[in-house]
């Protein structure tokens, strides 16, 4: 296992404003461009990530009975409470419970020799989310938003609880942030929102804002986005900024990332 594997959580206040989308997409982009890539779905209550890289009802095996070979999708090395479980009985995790669920499946996956590994959090600033933000000594954070003021005043909680962590917060991004008609006018949807002031404010940099695209939903929707993401034009060209952005961002972060030194859970 490489010692410096940057690990980026994808974060959010609210729940539903492209977490999963965004750190799929992310991770998509990034393998693209040649990076050995992982992906966590922490999200324990609704995983998505098996659905969007279509191989959900997948189930992980395991070489020595003690830690979780991730699912390969593409490349991209996926781990998911969806390839642990996969019936479809809703689970009921609480607190401790929900924290060791994560800690596992980011601890006892053999991640191989990753360049990147992307964690999709759980929506909110709980525990869970704080907690295991911590125990994998993030790279940083990237947040997500969308142009309503609802949202940014959740992004703002969460915003505030990673730097009491001393999280890094590495940026925000604005998704559903307007839609272009086939004439190629750009309509603000959920209206323009107060981001520039927020990221002004806070001293935070305003990664993105991308735009509402139906595709987006339908591939995420079927499993396809992966083999869509060439065909997505303006998106392609989007996250080819976000992760320049991330390289320069980050290569400029020393920090050993804990995947193999964390001691492991095995009851
Ligand atoms: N830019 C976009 N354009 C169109 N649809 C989008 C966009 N971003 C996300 N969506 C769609 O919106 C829905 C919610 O997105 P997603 O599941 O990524 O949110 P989330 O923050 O992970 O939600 P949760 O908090 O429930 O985990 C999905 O159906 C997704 O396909
Ligand atoms: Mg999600």
């Amino acid at each position: 296992m490489k010692t410096n594997t940057k690990i980026i959580a994808i974060a959010s206040g609210k729940g539903g404003v492209g977490k999963s989308t965004v750190s799929s997409n992310l991770a998509i982009s990034l393998s693209k461009s040649g990076s050995r890539v992982g992906l966590l779905d922490a999200d324990i209550y609704g995983p998505s990530i098996p659905r969007i890289f279509g191989v959900s009802g997948q189930s992980v095996t395991s070489r020595d009975g003690k830690s979780f070979e991730p699912i390969e999708s593409n490349g991209i090395q996926l781990m998911s409470i969806g390839f642990v479980q996969t019936n479809n009985d809703a689970m009921i995790w609480r607190g401790p419970m929900l924290s060791q669920a994560i800690n596992q499946l980011l601890f006892q996956t053999n991640w191989n020799d990753l360049e990147y590994l992307i964690i999709d959090l759980p929506p909110g600033t709980g525990d869970a989310q704080l907690t295991i933000s911590q125990k994998a000594n993030l790279t940083g954070t990237i947040l997500v938003t969308t142009p309503q003021n609802i949202s940014l005043i959740d992004v703002e909680k969460s915003l505030i609880a990673f730097r009491k962590l001393d999280i890094e917060v590495l940026g925000l991004i604005e998704n559903m942030s307007y839609f272009t008609d086939d004439s190629g006018k750009d309509h603000h949807i959920f209206g323009k929102g107060n981001i520039d002031d927020f990221s002004e404010k806070h001293g935070v940099e305003l990664i993105s804002n991308l735009p509402i695209l139906p595709d987006l939903t339908k591939y995420s929707d079927n499993g396809t986005l992966f083999d869509e993401f060439e065909n997505l034009s303006v998106l392609n060209k989007k996250y080819e900024e976000i992760t320049d952005y991330l390289k320069t961002r980050i290569s400029k972060i020393d920090k050993t990332d804990s995947l193999d030194t964390i001691p492991v859970v095995t009851e």
